[in-house]
């Protein structure tokens, strides 16, 4: 099963959601690698970009192995979402996020993310200020809503539509359920079925299975997964190593750690790349233990060093 993102074939509808502070280009890169048909990146703070602050600059970084990448925007000021949106529409990206989801409270103080759900008429007018100064095809990542009073999903979702957009992404959820709390899929399809554009559905998917489960059960183009990815980029790719061994996990880690070098100069984040590596031990006997050696490294090489060691006596075996 595949969809278009306007003129942009997707290969698999298995989907890396943007995650702060996660998504940057190597794990996007591992995560084509282990068949991610499309990833989203960070959100960038579209003040900071037109204001071209180094911190939001750093997360611009792509190539082209990884298209197709999809970069996201947060604000509430349509002036200057389209024009962030003019400068991302020049990098070699296949498209450009709206954030509509997300619920920190500094955030939606400002009227930007979740907020938008319960302002539609702001919402519209920038979902058109970034799809009128945008090259690129144009996507919306929503809520189900602000809360269970006002689940507005499906209207928004048709506004966007009506506004230029090409897809979007619900995270079933209302601002006030947080990250918790069950998921709503019928919200889901009361989104589908108000628009005609590709749906990506979107929260505690925990397995490959369960994706695909999702698909066939709602019909949506698209399932997104965030936390689950994390230290488990083989959720996109199914088949044989979804209970992986512990030799399996520390290659894919390995592989993590070598594009974060490759890409990441001068060398990677420690506390980013640390809350990286625990996460690929996750469920297993010496899982915790192991997050508190990692968590007590204290420079990059330190931590490099320990899972080169980790490797070496795991990989004996
Ligand atoms: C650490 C973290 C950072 C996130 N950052 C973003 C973000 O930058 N933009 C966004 O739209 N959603 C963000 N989200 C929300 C996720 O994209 C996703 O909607 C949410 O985690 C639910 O999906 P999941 O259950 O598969 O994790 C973030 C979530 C987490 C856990």
């Amino acid at each position: 099963m595949t969809f278009s993102l306007g003129p942009i074939p997707i290969k698999s509808p298995f989907i890396l959601a943007p995650m702060a502070g996660c998504t940057d280009l190597p794990f996007r890169l591992l995560c084509r690698e282990h068949g991610a048909g499309l990833c989203y990146s960070e959100m960038i703070d579209c003040h900071g970009l037109v204001s071209q602050q180094q911190d939001c600059l750093e997360l611009l970084l792509t190539n082209t192995e990884e298209q197709p990448v999809i970069m996201q925007l947060y604000g509430s000021d349509p002036g200057a979402m389209g024009k962030a949106a003019a400068i991302l529409s020049e990098y070699p990206i296949a498209c450009i996020d709206i954030n509509m989801g997300c619920p920190m409270e500094k955030i939606v103080q400002t009227g930007a993310g979740a907020a938008l759900m319960k302002n539609p008429r702001l919402a519209e007018k920038i979902i058109t200020a970034i799809c009128k100064n945008s090259t690129k095809p144009v996507t919306v990542k929503i809520r189900s809503g602000w809360n269970q009073h006002t689940i507005t999903a499906p209207k928004i979702a048709k506004i966007a539509e009506g506004a230029g957009a090409q897809a979007i992404a619900i995270h079933a959820r209302t601002w006030s359920d947080g990250f918790t709390g069950p998921v709503d899929h019928r919200i889901i399809l009361q989104t589908m079925e108000s628009v005609s554009i590709p749906v990506f559905a979107n929260g505690d998917i925990t397995t490959h299975e369960q994706g695909q489960t999702l698909l066939k059960k709602i019909g949506c183009a698209g399932v997104m997964i965030g936390r689950a990815a994390l230290g488990a980029p083989w959720i996109f790719s199914g088949g044989v190593n979804q209970h992986p061994s512990m030799a399996y996990r520390i290659k894919a880690l390995l592989r993590h750690l070598e594009l974060a070098e490759i890409h990441l100069a001068p060398q990677p984040n420690l506390s980013k790349i640390r809350n990286h590596a625990w996460k690929y031990f996750r469920g297993t006997t010496t899982g915790a233990a192991l997050r508190k050696q990692i968590d007590a490294t204290t420079t990059y090489s330190e931590l490099r060093g320990f899972i080169h060691t980790l490797a070496e006596r795991v990989l004996q075996q």
